[in-house]
């Protein structure tokens, strides 16, 4: 199923006129982030029509609605990954009801490996700009003019006043902060050491097997993009540890104090803040 109205239309229905802001993407390890959020509302994904039910441990599948600190969220509570089924448009519908639904903006987390000796596991990185090495897109195949353009620029795609605001709410809430270049490496396989030395060449801070697709999506959909990757490990050949899921998402967790003070602090500001131009 490809159309997002009757999802964005459940969503709607369930916030009651109090329609959400923010859509903020909860990755792997994260999912414990929705603990913070004032929640008025819960529902599964497959209550949702089209919505992709995912397969990985640590993406719980649901939707919440609520308020953080005065800020309107949908939270999505795990993500389904182009891995999982070859599709790279998993996350095509989601992301686009969530626009219909309301929101103006997606803030999108996920795990990744550091590239940056400098950059050590369990500490925060902004997203500045991605590298797409899977070569896939969602938004291959016939494009629907009334959601977005053909041809979407993505100069600017990690909007630099939300990424000013998410330091400002860093340096306040006294969380290390660091701001990267993110490559979207298909996966489910981690990297091989060379793959790792190569990427290093091409200018990649850190690496994971998500967020990309939702960016790409969001951007042409009109949704302003910011997004917080929780370094997990060092990458494939730049430590002697053996990578596993288990282990990134054990790392994640420890990173989600962090995340969750500088989040609180973010939704304070932006719930002053109108993010315009
Ligand atoms: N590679 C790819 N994806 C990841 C990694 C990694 O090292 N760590 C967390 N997600």
């Amino acid at each position: 199923m490809n159309d997002f109205r009757p999802a964005a239309d459940e969503i709607r229905a369930l916030a009651r006129g109090h329609l959400p802001r923010v859509g903020l993407v909860l990755g792997s390890g994260l999912e414990t982030v929705v603990d913070s959020i004032d929640q008025s509302a819960t529902i599964a994904y497959d209550a949702l029509p089209g919505f992709p039910i995912p397969s990985v441990e640590g993406h719980q599948g649901q939707l919440v609605l609520g308020e953080w600190n005065g800020v309107r969220i949908a939270c999505l509570q795990g993500r389904a990954h182009a891995y999982e089924g070859g599709d790279p448009g998993q996350m095509r519908l989601p992301i686009r009801a969530l626009k219909s639904a309301g929101c103006e903006m997606v803030i999108l987390t996920c795990a990744a490996g550091s590239l940056n000796p400098s950059m050590p596991p369990g500490h925060l990185m902004c997203f500045t700009d991605h590298i797409n090495w899977s070569g896939l897109s969602p938004l291959v195949g016939p494009n629907d003019d009334d959601v977005g353009p053909r041809f979407v620029d993505l100069t600017g795609a990690y909007d630099s006043r939300l990424r000013s605001l998410l330091e400002q709410a860093a340096v306040e809430a006294h969380v290390d902060w660091y701001q990267g270049v993110y490559l979207w490496s298909l996966g489910p396989n981690f990297e091989t050491p060379a793959e790792i030395r190569a990427f290093q060449y091409l200018g990649a801070d850190a690496v994971g097997m998500s967020t990309v697709p939702e960016c790409l999506v969001a951007r042409h959909c009109g949704l302003r993009v910011a997004a917080l990757a929780v370094i997990t490990n060092f990458a494939a050949g730049l430590d002697s540890g053996v990578l596993s899921h288990e282990g990134t998402l054990a790392s994640g967790q420890q990173a989600v104090p962090g995340m969750v003070r500088m989040l609180d602090r973010f939704f304070t500001l932006l719930a002053d803040t109108a993010v315009t131009g």
